[in-house]
């Protein structure tokens, strides 16, 4: 590890003020504790910016070489929180300066700021996680998939209030998941055209007199252009706030399923069971099988959307410009992603381990009235208006429930008061009744996207083309990346080695 002290760290800021900083400001004032997730990229970013300055005749091949000798050394370091820097960017341009002499090292800071270097680091950072985020995304909507084309026949009832309302299938509800999670990834990738823009070279918040190019370091970093007006780059946080919105809300789609199943695996549902390694037990009672991830993933949600209000107030009030306020959104960003990343992990091997059970669905679909609506329907398609067929299905219903039974077990005595007056016919409401089945539903369901049986497979044939499609374009943004930033190691190489 890389320990500077405070003693040691030249202090590269504070030129026009006399005095050091308390050690107890210090540390209010540091970031280097949430700086180490952009490390890395902070260290790109100046090698991208050396390059830039040296291929435009600013820095002399020797000066960029041992800037760059200097910054290559850092890579992979962990950097010591109690180096008495303000932050990371303090840190590695005053160990560049300690490795490469004042008279080269003390160049690289030329034509740029810590207020576009701090945009750039988070861009960086942030696509990253895009990329990771959309990876892990897809395979768990490929798992949703699997159980979906696993489970096509499991006849489940659908709820709304929590109430038994229509019957349905597990792949219908899985699909339904599949979709909102596919959606997360349309987000996720279009937030990404937002955020891959750089802000390097706009400086301080104006621009700079020397004659940088702002397109060279935008293309040795694999971005796909500019954030172009210098105070837009330097102080908005918008790309921020968006990318935290956007996980707020794919932690509340995690959260929502994550309630359905701490539901399901109750002894009175039992429609699954966790797998054992997914639980926790009771610390007194032995017979405990406790949902606590799940649970933590509904917790974890609530931190997630306060993260997102946290960036949301620190940028409201700020004036145009960069205002060291910006500093706090880092952690909240970090953690955002974190989050989420294992959120989406855990999940996907819940979902590959639960144990489904068909039969306990099944029975719970058929002990309630599922088919009431069917029945309605099956009327209304012989030239009943559905007003009418609502309210005899409605009595059947009634009398059924009063009298302990099924639907189909009416008597024809006990039907024909119902229909009495309602000009339909008792013997054809009979005839319904008594064939109106959960399957018989299921195969009559035709409509686009409903539980019917025949839309199951087109569904699923569906997503998967989608997921495929996804996957190319996440590689291919991916495989950009790594191509620019690879090109870049060359070229650094070729100047240092
Ligand atoms: N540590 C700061 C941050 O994370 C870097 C930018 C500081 N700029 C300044 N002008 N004080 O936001």
């Amino acid at each position: 590890m890389l320990y500077i002290t405070i003693l040691e760290l030249l202090l590269l800021y504070r030129s026009r003020l006399g005095t050091d900083l308390s050690e107890i400001t210090l540390e209010y004032v540091s970031s280097i504790s949430d700086d180490s997730d952009i490390a890395l990229y902070d260290i790109l970013g100046s090698e991208a910016h050396v390059l830039m300055l040296y291929e435009g005749d600013i820095l002399t091949r020797n000066e960029a070489k041992k800037i760059l000798i200097a910054l290559e050394s850092l890579k992979g370091e962990k950097f010591d929180s109690s180096s008495g820097a303000e932050d990371i960017h303090e840190l590695v341009e005053s160990i560049v300066i300690k490795k490469a002499g004042i008279a080269s090292g003390g160049k690289m800071h030329t034509a740029r700021s810590r207020n576009d270097q701090v945009s750039l680091d988070m861009r960086m950072k942030i696509r990253d996680d895009i990329c990771v985020l959309c990876n892990y995304l897809l395979d768990m909507i490929e798992v949703m998939l699997s159980l979906a084309q696993n489970h096509k026949k499991t006849i489940m009832p659908l709820y709304t209030h929590l109430q038994q309302a229509q019957a349905g299938l597990f792949s219908h509800y899985m699909l339904a998941h599949a979709d909102v999670f596919l959606r997360d990834l349309e987000r996720l990738h279009s937030v990404f055209g937002r955020v891959n823009q750089s802000p390097l070279g706009a400086g301080p918040v104006g621009g700079t007199s020397i004659p940088i190019n702002r397109h060279t370091t935008a293309s040795l970093l694999g971005f796909d252009g500019l954030v172009e007006n210098s105070i837009d780059a330097t102080s908005t946080r918008d790309f921020v706030a968006e990318y935290v919105s956007i996980l707020a809300i794919l932690m509340t789609n995690l959260s929502k399923i994550s309630e359905d199943f701490v539901i399901w695996s109750t002894s009175e549902f039992s429609f699954i069971e966790l797998a054992d390694e997914f639980t926790s037990p009771s610390s007194v009672m032995p017979q405990k099988k406790n949902p606590d991830i799940l649970e933590l993933t509904r917790g974890k949600t609530a931190e997630i959307i306060g993260n997102l209000v946290a960036i949301l107030s620190t940028v409201k009030g700020l004036a145009s410009g960069y205002g060291r306020d910006l500093q706090q959104i880092k952690s909240a960003v970090w953690s955002s992603s974190k989050t989420s990343i294992s959120a989406i992990l855990v999940l996907k091997s819940i979902l590959l381990t639960m144990r489904v059970n068909e039969k306990q669905m099944k029975k719970a679909t058929e002990s309630g009235y599922l088919v009431a609506l069917d029945v309605a329907e099956t009327l209304v398609q012989k030239g009943v208006p559905f007003r009418t067929a609502h309210k005899i299905a409605g009595g059947l219903v009634k009398l059924a429930h009063d009298g302990k039974k099924r639907l189909n077990k009416l008597s024809k005595s006990e039907i024909s008061k119902i229909v009495k007056g309602t000009g339909a016919d008792a013997d054809f409401v009979l005839q319904v009744v008594e064939k109106t089945s959960i399957s018989s539903s299921l195969k009559a369901r035709k409509s686009l996207g409903s539980s019917g049986y025949g839309e199951q497979e087109r569904m699923i044939k569906d997503r998967i083309k989608k997921i495929n499609s996804y996957r190319t374009i996440t590689t291919k943004i991916e495989n950009d990346i790594s191509k620019s930033l690879d090109e870049m190691a060359l070229r650094v190489q070729k100047l240092t080695g």
